[in-house]
């Protein structure tokens, strides 16, 4: 099990880094807190202690009678210098809540304070999870604060929307629940297989719908967004199976491909691939339209060229399925939509599909969506709505499959699929 060092900022969401802390020692892991002075004005170190049963530090000069070990460590003889010596012996550094100002320090180096001196030294993986005020979140200093760290590696835990510290606000800014500052910190370290077991369908890429023997309908999705979550289903345990259409991406060791072309023949292996699946993740661009009459050979462009190609309805793949899913299936869609209105386009889908949950990210965003590294989405549920900023698809990925693991907790809790369109399922 792995040594958390935590590092906590000051805000009122300083008391979710309690119950962080009791979920990480009940799974196991030995956790060490550091806390910046304002943070003290929140949450005293002496609960911190009592759960992790090592001294908090706040100074560089405070001794720590630890010696910088973790609890179940033998301390080292010498007494070292604590910002090096915590961050020496941690697997994973954890910062949550983290405040704007303290993202600005890490964002521009500064070492003005044990937390942040620790994670200039630190040498394992630094995770933020931000908590503040929308208003704050949203200014683009805080943006690019963010952009600068994630350019180093810094694995941000994006925060939620809801009701805020001061009252009657709403917005985002919230932070993560503690499950999910557990989660990322297992998934960073490799050590999370809360998948296994499960069979996940995922469909990537954009079908081609043909006009002729060599042109065709089709879409620039280029299936980064489905191969990141195979891959990430598959890291964390999950057997996974990608229906990929028309994509020229490699395949990762350990997952099933089966290519196809066109949405009929998506819609048939779908149909052979689901009733055995756990979760469905529809992150493929599907052709809503196709020529009626597609020609066996070649359309010579001056003989014969028809005025106009005649275009039909395809069948909706992802609503078909939702119709039959049983209550232990989850199933999750996108949504590709453009510019104003797009989160409402997304939860009138999520309604009349019946789905679990549905990802929605606006592609009218420059450097997201179609045939790019990084995708910026909405996760909306019926009971909530979760944006996350702009990240690699991986990071996406990884948030999505949390967003599947919390639904399907809530349904093995409650006995649903956790959305009232998995109450609606068939048992
Ligand atoms: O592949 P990338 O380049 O990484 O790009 C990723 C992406 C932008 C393609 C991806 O993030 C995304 O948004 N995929 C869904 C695109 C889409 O088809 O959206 P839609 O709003 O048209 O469809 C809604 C849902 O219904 C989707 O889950 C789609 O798979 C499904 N659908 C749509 C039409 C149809 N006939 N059958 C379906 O099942």
């Amino acid at each position: 099990m792995a040594r958390i060092l935590l590092g906590v900022c000051g805000g009122i969401a300083a008391y979710k880094a309690l119950e962080a802390v009791r979920l990480a020692t009940k799974a196991g892991h030995s956790v060490r807190v550091v806390q910046t002075p304002t943070s003290e004005r929140f949450v005293g170190g002496a609960s911190f202690e009592a759960i992790t049963g090592a001294p908090v530090l706040t100074s560089e000069f405070a001794p720590d009678p630890a010696r910088g070990a973790f609890p179940g460590d033998p301390p080292p003889q010498h007494d070292p210098i604590s910002h090096l010596a915590l961050v020496g012996n941690a697997d994973v550094f954890l910062i949550a809540p983290a405040s704007a100002n303290t993202l600005a320090k890490l964002a521009g180096g500064f070492a003005d304070n044990l937390l942040t001196s620790a994670a200039l030294a630190a040498r394992c993986p630094l995770i933020v999870a931000p908590a503040m005020n929308d208003a704050m979140w949203e200014h683009p200093a805080t943006q690019t604060n963010l952009a600068t760290l994630r350019a180093r590696g810094v694995h941000v835990v994006d925060p939620g929307v809801g009701q805020l510290a001061s009252k009657g606000e709403h917005g985002v800014g919230r932070l993560a629940e503690p499950a999910e500052l557990l989660a990322a910190v297992e998934r960073v370290l490799g050590v999370d297989a809360d998948l296994a077991g499960l069979r996940v369908l995922v469909t990537a890429g954009g079908t081609r719908e043909p006009i002729d023997s060599v042109r065709f309908v089709g879409n620039r999705s280029s299936g980064r967004m489905g191969f990141a979550l195979a891959e990430r289903a598959a890291a964390r345990g999950a057997a996974v199976t990608v229906l990929a259409a028309n994509v020229a991406l490699p395949h990762a060791p350990g997952i099933a491909y089966r290519e196809v072309e066109t949405a009929a023949q998506l819609a048939a292996a779908c149909a052979h691939e689901f009733p055995r699946c756990d979760v469905l993740l529809m992150a493929a661009a599907v052709a809503d339209f196709r020529p009626v009459a597609p020609a066996a050979t070649k359309i010579k462009k001056d003989a014969d060229a028809p005025d106009s190609i005649a275009l039909e309805r395809t069948p909706d793949i992802l609503a078909g399925l939702a119709q039959q899913r049983t209550l232990r299936q989850t199933v999750v869609g996108f949504a590709a939509e453009h510019g104003d209105g797009a989160l409402d386009y997304a939860r009138g889908k999520l309604a009349r599909k019946r789905l679990d949950a549905i990802v929605v990210n606006d592609v009218s965003q420059p450097g997201i969506g179609f045939d790019t590294p990084d995708n910026a989405v909405t996760i909306v549920t019926p009971e909530r709505e979760r944006p996350l900023s702009r990240a690699p698809k991986g990071e996406i990925a990884a948030a999505i499959l949390d967003e599947v693991v919390r639904l399907r907790a809530i349904r093995d809790a409650d006995g649903t699929s956790g959305s009232p369109a998995g109450r609606a399922a068939r048992v």
